[in-house]
């Protein structure tokens, strides 16, 4: 046992145990309870894992209090102003920077597993033209699982990392292919020559006479900048919900592909990733400046669901350093976009008065990432429907990393929760005849 541990007491039978204080390289001590059914006799009540590190990881640390983001060690200001969203890819999943060699050979890896296995493209036809995307993402890319199964060893490390680096790759890919089959044009392929964003771009809106960088687009090398950036900041976020999804998942040794799927699908819901596109919803419905002291105030009842979407956030309760970074790209995205510029004002100003209410500095309440990501995705033409798709390409990053990193740690083991059960005491069966 290490030296530092806490003690906890059973008044009811008087009993004492004392547990270790683990320590991590930065962050709060953790205790180490998996002792306490066998010592005391019960669990720990915790829904949502409020307090409760549900394992170790050198990937990513986050300091709400203090609104501080490192991937491996570096902050993110840094990362997001000098580096590509693959060279942020690559420190994640093997925890150091790449030199200019081993981005090259990662670039060609990534390139080598951009397309999409060409039966894969009849998967679309399955799915209506007006079908969410982030439904045809979860049914496509849980359809890889079907692809690559039956010769996939996930104990072998080499084959573990083609896994990762085949999802970074196809993940743009298929996302393009759900935008193009809603709007019944037709697939683009993959290019080596372009770069990981550029690529993307060129899949979502070339026209076959023409590749996207080569139109008359207004914000063409911002957007690539741009979309570079909020990849950067959306590539992983510790354990959040769809990471520990993807985790829970992948300790029953399930196919990594199919657990990517159910990444998607937690990140789906409007407190996660889904919060970029109930944004944008948001600010529309709002509209104008005028009506935002009374959405401000249904935020604020009770008896009222509607929350203020993109404020808030579990862990950051000071700013989220996301955020500060994506609203200076906003003002420069916008700079160079003509449209949507009504949407960022209304943004600034329902921030404004946000946070000066009471509510909302109580409850320590700031804007999130997601306040901004979906306007300069507007700006970029990416269809609303699409914000969280986006997330979920630049997410995939993480998820991997905490795959591999959960996989090659000798010490997991099946994730199982256990509940404080309330429902019936044992009781008789009673036939049909006599209820
Ligand atoms: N608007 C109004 N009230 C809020 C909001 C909000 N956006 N967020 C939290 N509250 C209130 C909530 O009603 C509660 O009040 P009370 O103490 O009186 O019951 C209090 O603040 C604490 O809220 P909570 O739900 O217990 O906090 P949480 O840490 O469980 O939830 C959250 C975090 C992000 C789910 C929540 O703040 C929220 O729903 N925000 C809006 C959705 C959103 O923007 N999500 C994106 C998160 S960032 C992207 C990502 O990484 O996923």
């Amino acid at each position: 046992m290490s030296e530092k541990s806490l003690s906890i007491t059973n008044k009811t039978t008087e009993q004492t145990a004392a547990y270790p204080l683990l320590e991590g390289t930065l962050g709060n001590p953790t205790v180490d309870i998996r002792a306490l059914k066998n010592d005391l006799g019960c669990f720990t009540f915790d829904p949502g894992f409020v307090s409760t590190a549900s394992c170790k990881s050198a990937i990513t640390y986050i300091d709400g209090d203090r609104g501080i983001l490192l991937y491996r060690g570096y902050p993110i200001e840094q990362l997001a102003e000098q580096c590509s969203f693959l060279e942020v890819a690559y420190l994640l999943i093997h925890g150091e920077l790449p030199n200019s060699e081993q981005l090259q050979t990662f670039h060609n890896e990534i390139n080598g597993h951009a397309v999409l296995h060409e039966s894969l493209r009849v998967f679309f036809d399955g799915f209506h033209y007006d079908a969410h995307p982030m439904a045809m993402m979860v049914g496509v890319v849980g359809s890889l699982s079907a692809f690559y199964h039956s010769e996939l060893d996930v104990s072998d490390p080499e084959q573990r990392y083609i896994c990762a680096t085949r999802m970074i790759a196809k993940m743009p890919t298929i996302a393009a292919a759900c935008y193009r089959h809603s709007t019944g044009a037709p697939f683009v392929y993959p290019r080596v020559d372009l770069d990981y964003c550029e690529n993307f771009l060129n899949m979502m809106f070339s026209r076959p006479e023409k590749r996207f960088l080569e139109q008359a687009h207004a914000i063409d090398d911002t957007a690539v900048k741009a979309l570079n950036l909020l990849f950067i900041l959306h590539a992983d976020h510790e354990q959040n919900a769809s990471t520990s999804t993807v985790r829970l998942a992948g300790s029953t040794g399930a196919n990594p592909y199919a657990c990517i799927a159910a990444g998607i699908v937690a990140l789906w819901g409007p407190a996660h990733g889904g919060a970029n596109e109930a944004v944008l919803s948001m600010l529309e419905e709002i509209g104008t400046v005028d009506r935002i002291p009374q959405y401000i105030a249904k935020a604020k009842d009770k008896n009222d669901p509607f929350r203020l979407m993109g404020f808030g956030h579990r862990v950051y309760k000071n700013f989220d350093p996301r955020a500060t970074i994506i609203r200076k790209t906003c003002h420069e995205v916008l700079a160079k976009s003509s449209n949507h510029e009504p949407l960022f004002e209304l943004a600034l100003a329902l921030e404004e008065l946000a946070l000066k209410d009471d509510y909302f500095i109580e409850k320590k309440l700031y804007p999130n990432v997601d306040f901004y990501s979906g306007i300069i995705y507007k700006a970029l033409n990416i269809p609303v429907d699409m914000f969280t798709v986006m997330f979920a390409i630049a997410r995939t990053s993480g998820w991997v990393s905490h795959w591999l990193e959960m996989t090659a740690d000798p010490s997991t083991v099946i994730g199982r929760p256990r509940q404080l059960y309330t429902g019936a005491p044992r009781r008789d069966f009673v036939p049909l005849a006599k209820r």
